[in-house]
């Protein structure tokens, strides 16, 4: 088996952090979701993984390597364009050479891993194996509809979607599908859909197996999402200190405290992470933050958000449910004129009290 891992496409949901950088770079829990799917991949024994790459290709190449780090072989497969996420597959023929393999998609977050779902591909055989939640907006979703425990209709993003059952980021092939994505047309959005390749293999014959994931799943596409897989993960971390707490501060909860890190007069309560030499004082960090590294943090309270590198925050009351990128400056200021002065990049959202 080999795996395909789609890191490329827009990002246009999390713009403007999107704009310049790779979506599935950003961190939850101080960890690119790219390297969740790494991990589940390399878990499940497979060795030989290709990496599909866009515009953003030099920041991935440059955070996953050759991926010794997790004891697999990486590849990159350049995409002119995300045509799609079939025309990915179709560009990958050389690369998968007639094996099987698992499709995953870069920003795509599972818990039950796919080790188990890996073996039951292999010991059933059938010819694609697609994975199903059950969610509240199945319209934002490819949509599967089941008759008999059995695949006879996905729909890309329906209007009226025929059941809840979602598409999850995560397929299995083996070769035929390459016929399939060879035998589509692009859709209405310009796209060569994998739903569309998947029906073709149903229409045609051939198997597809569907697998209803029992845990959580997250699409970290938007910022909700986001935020809430950072709960998700968040919670199930354990409390491990490896930074400096002086004194006057307190850590209450399940907090993880990563190396160079320094918490002077402040209250960190968890789940929460403070990144590499963050530096904390006089604040407190509330649950569900994630500060990622280098980070400054001065005379401020942040709850339920995710600040990213080196950005710096001083004399802010409080944030809350936000994202903030890299290389932020968030201060109070005393100029006069008194006014907000504001250097925010295309498609910001700022709330101001
Ligand atoms: O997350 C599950 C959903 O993913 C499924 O329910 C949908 O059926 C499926 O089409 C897909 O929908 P999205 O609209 O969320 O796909 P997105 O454009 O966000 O792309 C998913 C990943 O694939 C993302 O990491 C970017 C990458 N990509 C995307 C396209 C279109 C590529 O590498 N190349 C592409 O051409």
């Amino acid at each position: 088996m080999k795996a395909l891992i789609l890191a490329g496409g827009k990002g246009t949901r999390l713009r403007p952090i999107t704009h310049t950088s790779a979506k599935q770079l950003v961190p939850i829990a101080n960890k690119p979701v790219l390297f969740y799917g790494l991990e589940s991949i390399a878990e499940s024994g497979i060795k030989e993984i290709a990496v599909i790459v866009g515009d953003t290709r030099q920041e991935i190449m440059s955070a996953v390597g050759d991926g010794s780090k997790w004891g697999v072989k990486v590849a990159y497969i350049e995409q002119e364009a995300p045509l799609g996420l079939a025309h990915a597959v179709k560009i990958s023929e050389d690369f998968i050479a007639g094996d099987k393999f698992v499709m995953y998609l870069g920003d795509n977050l599972i818990k039950e891993g796919i080790t188990s779902i890996v073996s039951e591909f292999e010991k059933n055989k059938p010819n694609a194996q697609i994975l199903l939640a059950r969610v509240k907006n199945p319209q934002q979703f490819g949509v599967a509809e089941l008759q008999g425990g059995k695949v006879v209709k996905l729909q890309e993003k329906p209007k009226k979607p025929k059941s809840d059952l979602a598409l999850v980021g995560v397929y299995l092939f083996d070769k035929n599908i390459f016929k399939a994505v060879n035998g589509i047309k692009p859709s209405a959005r310009g796209e060569l859909e994998i739903t569309d390749a998947i029906q073709y293999l149903i229409d045609n014959g051939y198997t597809v197996h569907p697998h209803v994931v029992q845990g959580w799943w997250k699409d970290t596409g938007k910022l909700e999402d986001m935020l809430e897989a950072n709960c998700i993960v968040l919670d199930t971390k354990e409390k491990d200190i490896k930074g400096s707490v002086d004194g006057d501060s307190t850590i209450e909860g399940k907090v993880i405290i990563e190396k160079g890190a320094s918490i002077v007069k402040s209250s960190v309560r968890g789940p929460a992470i403070i990144g590499r030499n963050v530096k904390i004082t006089n604040s407190y960090i509330g649950p569900y933050s994630s500060i990622y590294h280098d980070t400054v943090i001065e005379n401020s309270e942040i709850e339920h958000s995710i600040i990213l590198e080196n950005s710096n925050i001083k004399d802010i009351k409080r944030i809350e449910d936000s994202l903030i990128g890299q290389n932020v400056t968030i201060i109070k200021t005393q100029k006069k004129p008194a006014a907000y002065r504001i250097m925010v990049g295309d498609s910001s959202k700022v709330e101001i009290i």
